[in-house]
């Protein structure tokens, strides 16, 4: 059976003290086995708390993610991360299509395709995000629009690309509004996801994705959640920020 996966998104939360401490003291606990999980735990902070960040994880089984990466190699994109300079800080993964990123600085599925490209180019294992909004959910057009995002990025590229490939399902409606979808609703866009990846790649590599739930996963939910079939574990937004909270999710 695939690990399950845990992915914390510290988004534009903690700074240098907050992060350091809470990834050591998440080590120290986990270390003294305070706390039995067999998850696979990735954690992303802020893109000047990357190095740190993965110093202090060498030598664990948790990894480090950056929450973007720009779409081009380099050159005067003022305030922008290139996925080379990620890759020469020892940062191996990262988190693209956040509906926040797509809402608040415009990303287009023009401009995540590149994205992409340029992951893959640079090996970074990606972590794509997909979803519809609460109007598009009312319209029935979830699974519409959530095949359309797909088609237009991800599907876009080969095969051989989709190794340690994660898709985290986030309803947009879901995320940081404290409703979430039911662990029902999001199986069902789970299995159709995992449907689509069938159709698109064959079976073999569509079991080795993993589809991730998000959108106000918490301590008390998270259990139901990662019983589904569909769901190989979350992407966790708030509920990551306190150290009590997120190891609960961890053993859920
Ligand atoms: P949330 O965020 O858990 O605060 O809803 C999830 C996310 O945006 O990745």
């Amino acid at each position: 059976m695939k690990k399950k996966i845990v992915i914390a998104n510290w988004k534009m939360n903690h700074d240098f003290y907050e992060t350091t401490s809470f990834l050591r003291n998440l080590l120290k606990i986990l270390l003294d086995k305070k706390i039995n999980h067999k998850k696979k735990v990735i954690i992303a902070p802020s893109f000047p708390f990357l190095q740190i960040s993965n110093q202090i994880l060498q030598g664990t089984a948790f990894s480090i993610a950056a929450q973007n990466v720009h779409q081009m190699e380099n050159g005067s994109y003022t305030g922008e991360v290139s996925a080379s300079m990620l890759k020469s800080i020892g940062i191996q993964k990262v988190i693209l299509g956040h509906s926040e990123r797509k809402k608040y600085c415009y990303e287009t599925n023009d401009i995540l395709l590149k994205k992409i490209h340029i992951s893959f180019k640079y090996r970074l294992n990606i972590i794509f995000c997909v979803g519809e909004t609460f109007f598009e959910r009312e319209r029935k057009e979830q699974f519409t629009v959530v095949k359309n995002q797909l088609e237009e990025t991800v599907f876009q590229c080969s095969s051989e690309k989709m190794i340690d490939f994660i898709i985290a399902y986030e309803p947009i409606w879901a995320i940081g509004t404290g409703k979430t979808a039911t662990p029902e609703q999001a199986q069902k866009m789970h299995k159709y996801i995992r449907t689509l990846f069938i159709d698109k790649y064959g079976e073999k590599i569509s079991k080795k994705i993993s589809i991730l739930y998000g959108g106000s996963l918490n301590e008390i939910n998270a259990k139901n959640f990662f019983s589904k079939e569909d769901i190989d574990g979350g992407l966790v937004g708030n509920s990551s920020l306190q150290i009590e909270k997120f190891l609960k999710i961890l053993s859920s």
